[in-house]
């Protein structure tokens, strides 16, 4: 089909794919705030109503009510023995070793999170346990076998009060940019997304490189002063914002080993970071209209690309 470029050369073609970039960045966007309202709804925290009743039974169900639900599971709901996978003497067995273990001891609400919501091979119970029962089985494994955990008892206080301060343990796993909850629908939007975004960029640079009109043939490109400018100031801006992104992760990291841990600003991380990538984004740009020769090829009219 080269015959076909060489006849067109000279001749001006209008793009009919114009469009289509604004297109999938529309389309981005729209799937982003449906994303942030998916994302928001799942970790906003379940507000907590601080029943007197509950809390009461928390202090006195669990040496008997939790022992039980432990050892035997609950069959008229379907809850079954947690002891099956801890472990009788919370020994261990499929699920983790539970006396003595330090990830629950330091942050009793843990149990009531786990008893509630599950974790990959451990089944949630809510919905089958009764609150009370969910709070005497979650104090029976904070207390059994010499436990003795922070807060040592958990009422529906204490998880509203951890429901609205996320520990640092969790900031510490969050800011490594993959939460703990993420679920199939979020990632397969991200994906969607950023196909869509990288598309429309893309896109966008080609009509702004190769303008509405189509020019097929060689071009021989010319820098001019703006643009080199634009290209100078544009790696400073590289190393100005790769230093910054330097800088701020040596004082995440030493802020994590620190006593107590100081939340990473992964807002700035992230941002010096996009931006390193966004501007070298801008510098391969620059280079391909203004410094780099190139041939545009359009498509011949049966629609096929010309090889
Ligand atoms: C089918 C097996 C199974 C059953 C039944 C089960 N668990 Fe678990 N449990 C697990 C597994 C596996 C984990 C580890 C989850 C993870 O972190 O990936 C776990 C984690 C936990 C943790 C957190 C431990 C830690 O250090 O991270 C607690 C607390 C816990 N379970 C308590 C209970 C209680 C209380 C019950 C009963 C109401 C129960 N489990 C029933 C398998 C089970």
């Amino acid at each position: 089909m080269a015959q076909n470029i060489i006849s067109r050369e000279g001749e001006n073609v209008e793009r009919n794919d114009a469009v289509m970039p604004t297109v999938a960045i529309v389309l981005s966007a729209v799937m982003f705030i449906i994303l942030l309202f998916l994302f928001n709804s799942e970790t906003a925290p379940e507000p907590v109503t601080i029943d007197p009743a509950i809390t009461a039974a928390a202090a006195k169900e669990w040496p008997v009510l939790g022992k039980s639900i432990f050892e035997n599971g609950v069959a008229a709901v379907g809850a079954s023995a947690c002891a099956g996978c801890h472990g009788l003497g919370g020994q261990g067995g499929v699920g983790p070793k539970l006396a003595g273990d330090q990830n629950l001891l330091q942050n009793a609400v843990l149990a009531h999170t786990r008893v509630v919501k599950g974790k990959g091979a451990m089944p949630a119970y809510e919905g089958k346990l009764k609150d009370n029962e969910i709070y005497a089985v979650s104090n029976y494994v904070i207390n059994a076998w010499g436990n003795k955990a922070t807060p040592p008892l958990i009422t529906p206080a204490v998880i509203a009060a951890a429901a609205s301060t996320i520990s640092p343990e969790v900031l510490k796993n969050r800011s490594r940019l993959v939460p703990e909850e993420i679920k199939l629908p979020e990632i397969t939007l991200v994906t969607f997304i950023l196909l869509c975004l990288t598309y429309g960029l893309i896109g966008l640079y080609s009509v702004w490189a190769e303008g509405e009109q189509l020019h097929p043939g060689i071009h021989k490109t010319r820098s001019t002063p703006v643009a080199m400018l634009a290209m100078v100031s544009t790696l400073i801006g590289v190393m100005f914002f790769g230093v910054l992104f330097a800088r701020q992760i040596l004082v995440d990291l030493a802020g994590w080993s620190a006593d107590p841990i100081v939340k990473p600003d992964v807002t700035a991380e992230g941002f010096y970071a996009a931006m390193v990538v966004i501007l070298l984004g801008v510098a391969a740009g620059l280079y391909k209209k203004y410094f780099m020769d190139s041939e545009v090829v359009i498509e011949d009219s049966s629609g096929e690309f010309p090889w």
